[in-house]
């Protein structure tokens, strides 16, 4: 009888073992899976994004880019924003963007070729954009560029769905 029970007890907790574990399991996904679905760019005085690939996963319904500017230099001479685009728009964008303006943020709204962006922003300032992953196809190239005056030759990464 004391031999019975135990066992009973110990399969019970077992049981919460188990039941304790995948609760644990869930909330290390959940959050695995908020991290991933969105990413922190930093740029700086440099013309460079910090990290300058970008992988979505596909299996994100919106994807969110931070984009930060840690430098020193004044907006007049050093803003960026961050803007999305297929690889084969790329030159185009960057054109329409660039004639856009800073008071647009270097971006022509009118450009269909623009898939997300962020506002300009200069030393100091943190800007966001989220977008929907359902607009991006698995397999095509995209590149992120910043279109603020003379940044977009040099100050660009790609961007991938996987
Ligand atoms: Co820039």
């Amino acid at each position: 009888m004391q031999q019975h029970s135990d066992v009973l007890t110990r399969k019970r907790s077992l049981l919460w073992a188990v039941r304790i574990a995948t609760v644990a399991l869930g909330t290390v996904c959940a959050a695995a899976s908020a991290l991933e679905c969105g990413i922190t760019l930093q740029t700086d005085d440099a013309l460079r994004f910090i990290p300058s690939h970008i992988t979505v996963p596909a299996t994100c319904k919106d994807f969110t880019v931070t984009l930060t500017h840690k430098g020193h230099l004044p907006p007049l001479a050093m803003s960026h924003n961050w803007v999305l685009t297929k690889k084969s728009d790329l030159d185009g964008v960057a054109r329409t963007g660039m004639l856009a303006g800073a008071d647009a943020h270097h971006v022509d709204q009118n450009d269909k070729r623009v898939i997300a962006h962020t506002k300009l922003i200069g030393m100091g300032e943190t800007t966001a954009v989220t977008f929907e992953v359902s607009q991006l196809k698995v397999g095509e190239p995209y590149v992120f560029l910043c279109t603020f005056a003379g940044h977009s030759p040099i100050m660009r990464g790609t961007l991938s769905v996987q």
